[in-house]
């Protein structure tokens, strides 16, 4: 860590949690992950389409400290990233394969994901941030997004990997270990940081690639911390899948604190936990910062890396509550909240880099 974010570290220990920052700190820099970690959420995914080269361009340009991705996997054994198990929602694919509309991205070629236009549905979804250069962007490669993080020499961001929907992809972890070995990714502590909601995948990781440092993903539900209300979205009956999220904690002190056994034993060095939005919606799920969990997670001696906030209000509270870093979709906002702004604006960055 240079001597900039250490002093800053100190100012969060003055002002952001107190000894449980301290702590959180110390954890971090054992295996040498920045304090508090800045994680580009599917890349700059707030400011172009999620997964493709200008997020992750634009993320690396801002000063991120890592490039958070989604693993798959191509039908012909190519590593790709994609965050939805199926390519409707980012993807033309329905004009494309109408008859493959909902198949699996493993039911895909490479050269039938490269041939999807990943961009055009940005521009539909978000007008006010629509860029003409965002149509017909292509879905990326684990390799392509390894270029990206090599590719400025004065922005050197580390990758953070999460095997998605790990047990459709058998070997997949061991198919990411040769890959990142024949990169040289896996040389320096703390340059990758392997992620999942999957125990069975975590314990995999943590076979092929045991000095790589791994953080297990929490929220309550289905394979993760079981529920007070005993309820799971759909069996609620609700409509506001947020609003259900923001009432579900764990069912008791005990079945937390199991998950975070589990997390230690299986070799993690972190937990992931989801949060609550000040404002819902998307992506806002059941606040599992709350002080006393990390609190019990650095006691056990793991780090809190929070999925996933965008607002500065949530970037504070999150602080205060304790934990080490944030996956945010806004890495420009949550660089000027810890003090560490870009030289120029998302939009000025973006333009530079042709888009
Ligand atoms: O990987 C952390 C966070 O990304 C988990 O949620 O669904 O966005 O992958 P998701
Ligand atoms: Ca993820």
């Amino acid at each position: 860590m240079n001597s900039r974010l250490y002093l800053f570290g100190l100012l969060l220990l003055a002002t952001w949690g107190g000894a449980n920052a301290a702590e959180g700190e110390r954890l971090a820099r054992a295996v040498n992950i920045p304090y508090p970690a800045v994680i580009a959420h599917r890349g700059a995914s707030f400011d172009a389409p999620e997964s493709t080269a200008p997020a992750y361009l634009l993320a690396r340009d801002l000063g991120a400290d890592y490039l958070e991705l989604d693993l798959q996997r191509s039908s012909d054994g190519v590593l790709v990233v994609v965050h939805d198990d199926v390519l409707a929602r980012t993807s033309d694919v329905a004009e494309r394969f109408p008859e493959r509309a909902s198949s699996p991205v493993s039911a895909f070629t490479l050269a039938e994901l490269k041939s999807l236009d990943a961009g055009s549905w940005f521009n539909r979804a978000y007008p006010e941030r629509a860029r003409a250069a965002f149509s017909g962007l292509q879905i990326l490669t684990l390799d392509e997004v390894i270029d990206v993080a090599e590719g400025n020499p004065e922005r050197q961001p580390g990758l953070y990997i999460e095997t998605k929907l790990a047990g459709q992809f058998p070997g997949i972890e061991q198919d990411l270990a040769a890959r990142l070995q024949a990169r040289g990714w896996l040389d320096q502590t703390g340059r990758v940081v392997l992620q999942t909601f999957d125990r069975n995948s975590l314990g995999l990781l943590h076979t092929v690639m045991p000095q790589v440092p791994k953080v297990l993903l929490l929220w309550v539900g289905k394979g993760s911390i079981e529920p007070a209300s005993g309820q799971s979205f759909a069996e609620s009956g609700e409509q506001d899948k947020a609003a259900f999220y923001a009432r579900q904690q764990p069912r008791d002190r005990a079945e937390y604190e199991r998950w975070i056994d589990l997390a230690k034993n299986a070799g993690a060095v972190g937990i992931g936990p989801s949060a609550t939005r000040s404002s819902l919606g998307e992506q806002s799920y059941a606040d599992l910062i709350q002080p006393w969990m990390n609190q019990l997670s650095h006691q056990r001696g793991l780090l809190v890396h929070v999925y996933t906030l965008d607002q500065p209000v949530d970037f504070g509270k999150a602080m205060q509550a304790g934990v080490d870093g944030i996956f945010t979709n806004r890495s420009g906002a949550l660089l000027r909240f810890y003090q560490r702004p870009a030289a120029q604006t998302e939009q000025q960055l973006l333009q530079g880099l042709g888009y």
